[in-house]
């Protein structure tokens, strides 16, 4: 692997991302969460993006947290806009007009965990350790750990996590909704080619719709939300994506998107 702190590999639209910063157990500080966030300028301007998988280097850590070493030192002013610029990164993560997906394989604390949560999911491997450990240094979450976590698994759980520190391991992930999957870390590679697969023979549309039906329709009421379905549904039809897929269905061959 090269020396650039954010690996770029795209196989057509499904693009990989690989944190780059093994020995510091891929550690965010503010050349690796700069880096991230150029990289995903990048790709909010292409339309052929069909989804981003996003992963760390080595076999130990995905994100080990925010950089400890780089924060001891700030101001609280520094530390707001430090924490500022991996607010703002994460957003543009989440809000990538297509599917993302965490491949968490190792240690995912602190900003890690938060990382993930800014992905649509995570699937782990069974050696993955969670958590937000940030009160055992004496501050909080600051990557919008206290807001995602318990959209994601529940306020009583991330309050547990939040102010006990404790880590889980991949089965408690499971459990409580943090992952979607759980798997042997050797077959990690084998699930993010399949699912490169499976999302590269969607419509790209059609699963942009999807998205956008989910994270808009849950910040609404759930009348709004189903008109909000509805249209993107009806919007499905207006384009060359329907047309392909439901005539390869009722032509018993596979869809061309
Ligand atoms: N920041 C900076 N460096 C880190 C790091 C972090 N979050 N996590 C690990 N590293 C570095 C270590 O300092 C060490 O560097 P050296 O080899 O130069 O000493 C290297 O990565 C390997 O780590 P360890 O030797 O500690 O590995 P280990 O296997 O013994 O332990 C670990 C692994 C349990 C993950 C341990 O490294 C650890 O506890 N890391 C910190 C986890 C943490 O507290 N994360 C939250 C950070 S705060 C945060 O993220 C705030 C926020 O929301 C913005």
């Amino acid at each position: 692997m090269s020396e650039k702190l954010i690996e770029v590999v795209d196989d057509a639209g499904i693009v990989r991302l690989t944190i780059n910063r093994p020995k510091a157990l891929n550690a965010l500080n503010s050349a690796v969460i700069g880096e991230l966030e150029r990289v995903l300028v990048e790709l909010e301007g292409r339309d052929d993006l069909r989804a981003v998988l996003i992963t760390g280097a080595g076999e130990k850590a995905f994100v080990a947290g925010a950089d400890i070493a780089e924060m001891r030192d700030k101001t609280p002013e520094q530390a707001r806009d430090f924490a500022r610029q991996a607010l703002a990164t994460f957003k543009r993560l989440e809000t990538l007009p297509v599917p993302t997906v965490a491949l968490v394989n190792g240690f995912c604390l602190g900003g890690g965990c938060e990382l993930a949560l800014a992905c649509d999911w995570a699937v782990a491997s069974d050696n993955a350790v969670f958590g937000q450990p940030e009160v055992q240094l004496g501050v909080i979450p600051g990557f919008g750990g206290t807001q995602r976590l318990p959209r994601r698994v529940g306020p009583a759980m991330a309050l547990d996590l939040c102010t006990t520190g404790r880590k889980i391991d991949a089965a408690e992930a499971l459990r409580i909704g943090l992952v979607n999957g759980v798997m042997a870390q050797g077959e990690l590679e084998a699930h993010a080619e399949e699912l490169t697969k499976q999302l590269g023979g969607n419509g790209p549309q059609a699963m942009r719709a999807a998205k956008q039906a989910i994270h808009d329709g849950m910040d609404q009421d759930l009348d709004s939300a189903l008109a909000l379905e509805n249209a993107l549904f009806a919007f499905c039809f207006a384009g060359e994506e329907q047309t392909e897929g439901m005539n390869a269905f009722v032509e018993k061959r596979k869809p061309n998107f």
